[in-house]
This record gives C-alpha cells, structure tokens and sequence, in this order.
C-alpha cells in the first residue's frame, strides 16, 4: 500500500477500505507516516468526508491504537455519557449518582476544560482532597463496590485519536463531522462502554452551532455505535444560553449539590439531566419505557438516595463535603441591565470566555485554573428585565474586572418584544 494513493484516492472522493484506514493509523502512529501526509489526509476527509463503513473502521482502528479498559467483570450493561461540550455543564455530577442509585456502574473517565467549556474533572478538583487520578485497579475495584468513580482520562487509551487531534488542532481539520464523531466514539469504546448516551449541544456555546449540524454528527455516532455494536442514544440539547445558573468550578459543584440535596434548581439543568440520566436508565434495560425511567430518575433524586450516592462518591475519591459551599473569592461584582426589555439572545461563548478570563477555564492545556471564581448567571433566554435588573454576578480575585463585565453586558442582546424561547431538550435520534 502507498500512503500517496490512499490520499489521492480520498481526494477524488472515493471510498477506503478497512485496510487502507488501517494503514493510514497504524502508519501514523507507529511514526512511518510523517505529519505533513496524514495533514493532507485530513484534510482531504475534511472536504470528501467519510461514509458509514469508513468512520466505523476509523473509529475501531483507533481503539485498537491503545489500550481498553475491561468493564466486564461487572456483570452488567455499562452504560456512558458524554457531553459535546458547553457552558454550566454539570450533568455529569448530576446523573452519575442517580443513575448508580438505579444499579447502573457509572465508571467515567472525563476530559478537562479547554477555552469557553468546562471540564467535569476541573470541577471535580474544586472539592478538598478530590482525587480525580486512581490506579486502574482502584478505579475499578470502587466501581465493583460501590458503583460509581469518575477519573480523569489517563494511561495509553487511544492514543492514534490523542496524536491525530493534535494535528487536527492545528491544520483546520477539527470540525469535521467523522472525524469528530469517530474521535469521541473511540474514547467511549475504549474506556469500556456497552452503551453510550451522547449530550450534543446546540447552539452559540457550542461546537454544533446548528441544530441541522448537530443531527448530522448525532446520526454518525450513533451509526458508529450500530456498526461496533455500542446501543447509542444522542439528546440534542440547547446550548444557546448557560445552562444552570452557575459557570466555574466550585460553584458548578454547590449547583449541582443542590439540586440533588435541596432539589433547589434551575429548571433547564434539571430537564436535561432527567433526560440524560432517563436515557441512560432506558438504555441499560432498568425500564421498560422512556416515561417510566423519567419517572425512576425523579424519584431517586425526591427520595435523597441520589445525594447520598453523591456523598459516598466523593468521599471514596477522598473528597471533603464541607469544602462545598458558596466560592469565596475576593470580591463579587453584579453586572446590571441598562435598560429595560426580554432577553432575545446570549451569545454563549462569550459569557464561557468571561469565566475563562475570570480564571475559571483555560486559554491553553497548561494554563492553571482558579476554582473560586466564576459567574452566577441570573437570567435567561425570554426574561422580562427592569432597568438595573441583575443580569450576571463575577466572583473574581482580580483588581481590574472591566473587560470580563464589558463581554457579559455585550453578550446579551434585549428586544422590546416578547421572545419565543427554545426547550431545553430539543431532540432525540437513536
Ligand atoms: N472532542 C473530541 O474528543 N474530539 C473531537 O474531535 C472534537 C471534540
């Protein structure tokens, strides 16, 4: 085989067998293939694409890169969740303790924060004495006892996606749908997933800025899924405003505390997450409907059984309850409306860049975060404002706060008019 006809014959749009693909990654990542062949490789998937075969073959060739973890002691349908990546996503926190309490093993390697999304694991290390990295025997012995662990993504798990991703990052070929779709479903099947629920958000903060965009890449996974026989359900869920109230670290925890502890919630944090956690319950055979799983999920979380699971996981991690509680940075700053009117739109980014700025996220992989600071964000989409009223509060521990308020009052738009208001939930494919 020739890495040159295998470009060419991409380029002109033809299909790639099973064994050429393989080619093209073992090559790549056994170093016989140099970056500047596998770039113009991409960037021929990027403008041909990749049918179905292709991106299946894609995809479990760069599962059998690495390593896999081997759920398959538990006895049990393992079922996933992963999220696309948005602002204020704490489902993750929410779902995994519910979803155990149903006898689901909820055994989660999660990414960090990059940019204007956050990352479960940032917020996870937000909790005192938080360990998000175990010994894989630890992480699956917790799993085995007590149902649940969540860790941060380690060892030599699909390491093609890790090398290709990079060169992805820097040669314009990231958002491709195949490659995304096969870049994300690889890591799920390799850290040992029999079902995979996908979170795919839609909208200004997020990486599908169209729901037609979000449906296409949703229908990949889940033909991927199919095709590597991994049962996929994908939600597509509203990301064109912050969901929840809270962006950061500590205070995205408190958040989701309280909704499991307090059932104290923002209502789109609550109807995403009960229809996560619902297909996730659904999709490990613990209902015989969709409705009925709903209703499962509610009840442990009414009944307290989901926070207590909450407590017995972050306490196994090492974590300390009582660093939970409101983020005590140096000083709060509430961001008012300077006038009056319906919110029409949230640029989204935006208002995840602010909390970057903040220190809340990263700009690049090594930059340090600050877990104390954050946003409240208080309104949302179709909200009738006063002038004054309170749009935003920074918690921040820096002096000048200017450009951070400056993005947050430029990243809302008001219209005199009532607004139609998108649900939460906006659809499913399976
Ligand atoms: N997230 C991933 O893991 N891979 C992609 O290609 C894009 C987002």
């Amino acid at each position: 085989m020739n890495t040159i006809e295998i470009i060419n014959k991409k380029k002109y749009g033809k299909e790639l067998s099973y064994e050429e693909i393989e080619y093209i990654v073992n090559g790549y990542v056994n170093d016989s293939i140099p970056d500047y062949q596998i770039s113009s490789w991409l960037m021929a998937v990027y403008f041909q694409g990749l049918n179905s075969d292709e991106t299946s073959a894609l995809t479990d060739l760069m599962v059998k890169s690495g390593e896999t973890i081997d759920l398959s002691f538990l006895n049990t349908t393992v079922v996933d969740k992963h999220s696309t990546g948005g602002v204020g996503d704490k489902v993750s926190l929410i779902v995994a303790p519910i979803t155990t309490s149903l006898g689901i093993p909820f055994a989660k390697m999660s990414g960090r924060g990059l940019g204007h999304t956050g990352g479960t694991v940032d917020k996870l290390e937000s909790i005192k004495g938080f360990h998000t990295e175990l010994p894989l025997q630890r992480f699956k012995d917790q799993v085995k006892e007590l149902g649940i662990a969540l860790v941060g993504q380690s060892g030599n798990l699909v390491p093609a996606d890790k090398k290709i991703y990079a060169l992805r990052d820097v040669t314009g070929t990231v958002d491709s749908i195949p490659l995304i779709a096969s870049s994300i479903m690889s890591k799920k099947i390799a850290s040992g997933a029999d079902a995979i629920v996908l979170d795919i958000k839609v909208g200004n903060g997020a990486f599908m800025k169209t729901e037609e965009e979000a449906k296409k890449l949703a229908e990949t996974m889940v033909a991927i899924g199919k095709k590597l026989n991994r049962e996929t359900v994908a939600v597509l869920t509203n990301m064109d405003q912050p969901l929840g109230t809270e962006i950061g670290n500590g205070n995205e925890v408190l958040e989701a505390v309280k909704l499991l502890r307090d059932q104290e919630y923002s209502q789109d944090l609550y109807d995403v997450s009960i229809e996560i956690a619902a297909q996730m319950v659904f999709l490990a055979g613990k209902a015989t409907t969709e409705e009925q799983a709903r209703k499962l999920v509610e009840e442990v979380i009414q009944s307290g059984e989901a926070y207590e699971k909450f407590v017995t996981f972050i306490e196994a991690q090492d974590g300390k309850m009582d660093s939970i509680h409101e983020i005590e940075a140096k000083q709060s700053i509430d961001v008012t409306a300077e006038q009056a009117g319906y919110i029409a739109s949230i640029e989204t980014q935006q208002i995840g860049e602010a909390a970057m700025l903040l220190g809340a996220g990263r700009k690049t992989k090594d930059d340090q975060i600050d877990h104390q600071v954050g946003i409240t964000f208080h309104v949302k989409t179709g909200d009738k404002l006063q002038t004054g009223a309170k749009l935003a509060t920074i918690h921040t521990n820096m002096e000048d706060n200017d450009t951070v308020i400056k993005k947050i009052k430029d990243a809302i738009t008001l219209s005199e008019n009532p607004v139609q208001v998108k649900p939460s939930v906006i659809g499913i494919v399976n």
